[in-house]
């Protein structure tokens, strides 16, 4: 069983949220809060050490009902449960969709095309929370017996973005080993990483779940030939491990089986930083670390099961973005967070998001006639503040954001976490309110009523960081559910790789005219004049 194909747009809900709109659409926020006195409290979660306050949104009462009664009407519990029980709702690719199952702490079957997939996930971990422990204390050692102080995560994607980011989020409970992330196959960036690090202690962690990945191979291939300008050909097996779905070509790589970890089939790129593709994680914070990242996670998991839609912070999520994007025609969403460490949260978040609802046919086979995945963007605040929220102040687009921040420093300085946390609340307060004061200089006017979601998180850890970013997948998923498209492939960016090669060979045969279109000839006989 699949997920049900229902346009969003037949519903009864969405007709109603159609007349809805164009009776509140001019509503200005403010005289929401004056007109209910308990606004903050309906609209408004309090879940284990997150704390969503979603009031300051152009929603009533009535809107929220109309919303909740699209995502029943579209069968999202039905959805939920096929999702997590591991039904083939990546239709289009004949895959279930399971990252879910990696994070869970049941010993509890998960059929896969007959096959219990637990029994191979615990042993990963086990494999991953080895190998972690041997590098880090030293017992595993490369081809000259030294300890490994560097770690190199070579992948692109999926394979890079999730690991990066938490790796870069959670910077406070890293350890000893230096850790390197090389993604672009831009040779400036890899030459910077190949003048810092040293041969005989560096571990490269090769992430691919195809093995097929123009930059990844060409990054991987590149790094091989200058180890082994110092290394013999047989200290590979102690310098580099692979984590792939393709065994056969990691193994043409030269790496034996043992290194390989495995990722599966049921794991999307994108959602991919629970399994082995966390293998960097793993070793930067410690393998305890990385299966608090998973609980927390899959603590999230169990909430957006279990909890009612109206208390469901993902679905609640999901809907006002529905809201937005499909009555107020807004194009894109910000992200802020008052936080350094999660300053790579956006390319990370941009890839969940935009990879997989960023399609135009629906599940029925047919063009959609509404707006799907919407454009995210964002910044750390408080930086963002002097950069581009004057846009969102006083720019004529109307642009939703989600507030993040976590009440308690890690460091423990209390003057700079009050200044910091002063600004993530006062700017929802006066995105909200405006400012509308009599004035005869109409460029200090600030209209307000500009929506935020604020998530407030006691701590940054690696619990709370699991559960963050769950809650963005899940969002993803019920958006997408609503939208009646399917958000586990990618076709789309398959198209621009298979071109990329075919030019790569009109460069390597110096044959530009092989190209059909002018326009690319002459960018292509530019470059050729320049590079040769
Ligand atoms: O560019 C698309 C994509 O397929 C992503 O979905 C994926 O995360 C990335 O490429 C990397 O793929 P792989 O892990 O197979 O190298």
């Amino acid at each position: 069983m699949g997920l049900a194909k229902i346009n969003p747009t037949h519903t009864k809900a969405w007709q109603k949220l159609q007349a809805h709109f164009n009776t509140i659409k001019n509503t200005h926020m403010s005289d929401l809060f004056a007109q209910d006195k308990s606004r903050a409290n309906t609209f408004s979660i309090q879940w284990e050490d997150f704390y969503l306050d979603f009031s300051k949104n152009r929603i009533t009462s009535e809107t929220f009902k109309l919303l909740l009664d699209l995502a029943k009407e579209v069968k999202l519990k039905e959805a939920i449960e096929c999702y997590f029980r591991g039904n083939k709702i990546n239709e289009t690719e004949s895959k279930a969709v399971l990252h879910t199952a990696l994070r869970t702490t049941k010993n509890k079957e998960i059929v896969v095309d007959g096959k219990d997939i637990v029994p191979e996930i615990n042993q990963t971990k086990q494999r991953i929370e080895t190998l972690t422990n041997a590098v880090i204390n030293g017992q595993k050692t490369g081809y000259t017996g030294k300890p490994f102080t560097t770690i190199v995560n070579i992948g692109i994607g999926g394979s890079d973005l999730g690991p990066a980011m938490v790796v870069d989020a959670l910077d406070f409970y890293a350890n000893h080993l230096n850790i390197y992330f090389v993604n672009n196959i831009d040779s400036d960036h890899l030459s910077k990483i190949i003048n810092d690090i040293d041969p005989e202690t560096t571990l490269f962690v090769i992430v691919s779940k195809t093995f097929t990945t123009q930059e990844t191979l060409c990054n991987a291939n590149t790094l091989k030939k200058w180890f082994l300008k110092s290394a013999p050909q047989t200290a590979i097996q102690d310098h580099f491990v692979a984590v792939s779905a393709n065994i056969k070509q990691a193994k043409l790589f030269g790496i034996n089986d043992s290194k390989i970890f495995p990722i599966w089939d049921w794991v999307g790129g994108r959602f991919s930083l629970w399994s082995a593709a966390g293998l960097t994680i793993s070793l930067a914070i410690g393998y305890d670390n990385f299966n608090k990242l998973l609980l927390g996670a899959n603590c999230m998991d169990t909430h957006f099961k279990t909890q009612s839609f109206d208390k469901n912070i993902p679905v609640v999520l999901a809907i006002i973005s529905i809201w937005y994007n499909n009555f107020f025609n807004t194009e894109s969403e910000a992200v802020i967070p008052y936080t350094q460490s999660l300053k790579q949260f956006i390319p990370f978040l941009q890839q969940v998001s935009m990879e997989s609802n960023g399609k135009c046919v629906d599940r029925n086979q047919n063009s959609v006639q509404y707006q799907t995945g919407n454009i995210i963007w964002g910044g750390v605040g408080t930086n963002s503040q002097h950069a581009f929220f004057q846009l969102i102040y006083q720019g004529t687009k109307l642009i939703p954001a989600d507030f993040i921040a976590f009440s308690q420093s890690l460091d423990g300085n209390r003057e700079h976490q009050k200044k910091l946390i002063s600004n993530f609340i006062a700017q929802t307060e006066a995105l909200l309110y405006g400012k509308t004061q009599n004035t005869n200089f109409p460029f200090k006017v600030f209209e307000g009523n500009k929506p935020t979601n604020s998530i407030l998180i006691k701590q940054l850890n690696p619990e709370s960081l699991g559960k963050l970013i769950a809650m963005y997948e899940h969002k993803v998923f019920v958006q997408g559910v609503i939208w009646n498209i399917f958000s586990f492939d990618q076709y789309g960016v398959e198209l621009g790789k298979k071109l990329a090669n075919n030019v790569l060979n009109t460069i390597n045969n110096s044959t530009p005219e092989a190209i059909h279109n002018d326009a690319t000839t002459n960018i292509l006989q530019q470059f050729l004049m320049d590079f040769n």
